[in-house]
């Protein structure tokens, strides 16, 4: 018995990082997945990795930023599995500058992503969603950062903050249809965001990472703790699960003691 047998869930961002590992263990504990980013290739690779472990995986190209993109999302998951019952809001981007350096891009590009990106695939989410007795789970990706703020971030952490107040009052609005909506704020998770930028992946025109002094100090704050992907999808897990039914409108603290 699966922990999540017979539910269908929908995870934004997949492709890899965090979001690959939520996948890959929700279809290990039964779930119907789809996994949805703006990357083919590796996106695709996700699914037939899914797959080959014997899980139940459809993938869907989707940019959250686009409406018309997440109605298609949460329409492909309904058309193949025929329900929806977990949203994961996962895709998320950095684009770090200090405030007064910060361009108008690089703060839209964090916002549109982070916030506007988890607007829209709840809203998306609405019509199947919010029907009397239907339930389901919201778990939307925030960051410590949003709550304890950081240097050279203000887009992030101003949309990692948002996205923490938008957990609140879906789980308000939504509670009558049985839908629990929560938020996990990760510290330092081993991805491409985290690595070290001096030889990051670059991504729309940018390097993703942290400055390797920074990292080295961030790291050695907590323990040299830095939590694998794989460790990262559990606490998912727990709030896509029965075992979370009354915990709503939770941020959970997944930092290994970043923040406390
Ligand atoms: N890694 C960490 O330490 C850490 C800490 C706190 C929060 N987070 C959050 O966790 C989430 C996943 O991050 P990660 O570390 O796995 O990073 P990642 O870069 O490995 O994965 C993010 C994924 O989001 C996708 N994406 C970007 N823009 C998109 C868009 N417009 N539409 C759809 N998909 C899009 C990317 O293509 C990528 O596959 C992000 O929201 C991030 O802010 C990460």
């Amino acid at each position: 018995m699966g922990k999540l047998d017979g539910k269908v869930a929908v995870i934004t961002g997949s492709a890899r990082g965090i979001g690959k590992a939520d996948a890959l263990l929700f279809a290990q504990e039964g779930a119907c997945v789809v996994v949805s980013d703006v990357d083919r290739e590796p996106l695709v690779a996700t699914a037939k990795e899914i797959e080959a472990a014997g899980g139940k995986v459809a993938w869907c190209i989707a940019d959250v930023t686009k409406p018309e993109d997440t109605d298609k999302l949460m329409d492909t998951a309904v058309d193949i599995f025929g329900d929806l019952n977990i949203l994961v809001n996962n895709a998320g981007i950095a684009r770090d500058a200090l405030l007064h350096k910060m361009t108008d891009t690089q703060w839209d590009m964090c916002l549109d992503i982070i916030l506007k990106g988890t607007f829209n695939c709840v809203r998306s989410a609405a019509k199947y969603m919010m029907k009397k007795g239907h339930g389901g789970k919201i778990i939307n990706t925030a960051s410590v950062m949003g709550l304890m703020g950081n240097v050279g971030q203000v887009n992030y952490t101003a949309a990692k903050a948002g996205v923490i107040g938008l957990t609140k009052t879906v789980a308000r609005e939504w509670a009558r249809f049985g839908v629990n909506c929560n938020a996990i704020a990760y510290g330092f998770v081993h991805t491409r965001f985290t690595a070290e930028k001096e030889t990051g992946e670059e991504v729309a025109g940018e390097k993703m990472g942290i400055p390797r002094k920074v990292r080295d100090r961030m790291l050695q704050e907590i323990g040299g703790k830095a939590i694998t992907p794989e460790d990262a999808a559990k606490p998912a897990l727990f709030l896509a699960s029965v075992d979370s039914d009354f915990i709503t409108g939770h941020v959970l603290n997944v930092s290994a003691g970043m923040y406390m």
